[in-house]
């Protein structure tokens, strides 16, 4: 019996290791976000700037907040795309023109996946999605 328990915790543990070696981590993607503000809020119902307001962006679908005006290029991503999820959200971050060349957005992207990891994961908790 009390093997068993040992064993069950020692399970547990090793799921909690491995979840948060590969999860993002929102507190320091909060860090991270610090590279967007110049063009993007995240409070909901906050306005858009040079870029649109990102609240509630992932899975949300591409290309549709409300009252801002996306390059032609987006908008045809979004035909093919529909919505922002992990994957698509990863690779925009990574390099924003390698994802859709025309794009608007003029960022570099961040070259550490560590980086668009927690900070998805920050976008992920400004949401509800
Ligand atoms: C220099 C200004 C600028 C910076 C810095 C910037 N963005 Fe953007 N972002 C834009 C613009 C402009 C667009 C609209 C792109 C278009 O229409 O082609 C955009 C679009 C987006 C979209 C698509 C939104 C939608 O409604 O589909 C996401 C997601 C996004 N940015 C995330 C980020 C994140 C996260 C960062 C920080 C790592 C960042 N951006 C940094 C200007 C910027």
């Amino acid at each position: 019996m009390l093997k068993l328990f040992i064993k069950s915790i020692s399970i547990l543990f090793l799921i909690t290791f491995i979840n948060s070696a590969y999860a993002g981590d929102a507190e320091k993607g909060k860090k991270v976000f610090n590279k967007c503000k110049a063009c993007h809020g995240i409070d909901e119902g906050g306005k858009n700037k040079l870029g649109p307001n990102l609240w509630n962006i992932v899975g949300a679908p591409i290309a549709a907040v409300e009252g801002y005006k996306y390059s032609k290029a987006l908008v045809a991503y979004a035909e093919e795309a529909g919505n922002w999820n992990e994957e698509n959200l990863d690779a925009w971050l990574k390099k924003p023109k390698d994802l859709v060349r025309k794009t608007k957005m003029i960022f570099p992207g961040l070259k550490k996946e560590a980086d668009r990891a927690n900070l998805i994961a920050y976008l992920k908790a400004n949401g509800t999605n």
